[in-house]
């Protein structure tokens, strides 16, 4: 079959099976696979966990050769940011809630990572996760806004059988917490089925989340969306078209964010 083109898979490393699942879409739609490794520090705010972020190199390079994956790009950061740099993407509107709001300049970061790292790989066609739904978002604007080259392929979430959803940082979930952290799936099917029956609420939909979370003793919710899936503005008495339901939860020290549309 001739695919034709160089697919590129963004990551912070410590793989897993949704890095991997990202690596397969890329490998089925292109002749080469590029996979780049890179804990970037400027997507982290002061007092979150860029020292104490999970990194396996060998792990995941032994990962990335099985998958049949051509190039891994794993620079250090004074070589995407040597001496001197001071030229940063700005982000707009669809950048300022939910992550954005809580994570002052996550999205910037974001943002002059991806687009460092789009000019050094020079890819056709790059797949983010909807895991990071908001992300997706932010990036599919920039490459919009700034006429970017790259086809911008978005991946369904993958998750663990019981439903949490696959993340480099579940590592840090000892295991009352790894069970505690199933109220954000729960949350979001409790909406879900209210949202099957009809039930179009927004503040009915997003208190069924509220509760669940704050039913479980070791999780502290920090915020529950219920947004217009694509401007990412909140969304208020009886939803019609496609919503994005979002969230994130503090179990112990770990932060998890999921999202689900309901549509
Ligand atoms: P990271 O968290 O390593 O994720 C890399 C890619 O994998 C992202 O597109 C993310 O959405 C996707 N991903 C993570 N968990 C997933 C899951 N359970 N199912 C499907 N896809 C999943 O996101 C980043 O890194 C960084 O912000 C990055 C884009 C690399 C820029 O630094």
């Amino acid at each position: 079959m001739l695919k034709g083109g160089l697919g590129f898979v963004p990551t912070m490393g410590y793989l897993h099976e949704g890095h991997m699942t990202l690596v397969r879409h890329a490998r089925a739609a292109n002749d080469h696979v590029a996979v780049s490794i890179f804990v970037n520090p400027a997507q982290f705010g002061p007092n979150e966990d860029f020292a104490a972020y999970p990194r396996d190199l060998n792990r995941d390079l032994a990962m990335l050769e099985q998958e049949g994956v051509s190039f891994v790009f794993n620079p250090s950061p004074e070589v995407v940011y040597p001496k001197g740099f001071e030229t940063y993407m700005v982000p707009g509107e669809v950048a300022e809630p939910l992550e954005g709001a809580r994570r002052p300049g996550h999205f910037r970061g974001v943002d002059t990572v991806v687009a460092k790292l789009f000019n050094i790989v020079q890819p056709h066609r790059a797949y983010f996760g909807e895991k990071d739904a908001q992300q997706v978002r932010v990036i599919k604007r920039m490459v919009k806004d700034l006429d970017i080259p790259v086809e911008i392929v978005i991946v369904p979430t993958v998750r663990e059988p019981d439903g949490l959803a696959m993340s480099s940082r579940n590592i840090y979930l000892n295991e009352r917490e790894r069970k505690a952290a199933l109220c954000l799936i729960k949350g979001m099917r409790l909406a879900h089925s209210h949202w099957q029956e009809g039930k179009r609420n927004a503040e009915t939909l997003r208190k069924l989340v509220e509760e669940t979370i704050e039913a479980e003793p070791l999780a502290a919710l920090d915020y529950v969306s219920l947004a217009d899936s694509e401007s990412l503005n909140e969304l208020h008495g009886t939803v019609s078209g496609a919503a994005l339901l979002s969230l994130a939860v503090r179990i112990g020290k770990t932060r998890l964010i999921d999202n689900m549309t309901l549509e």
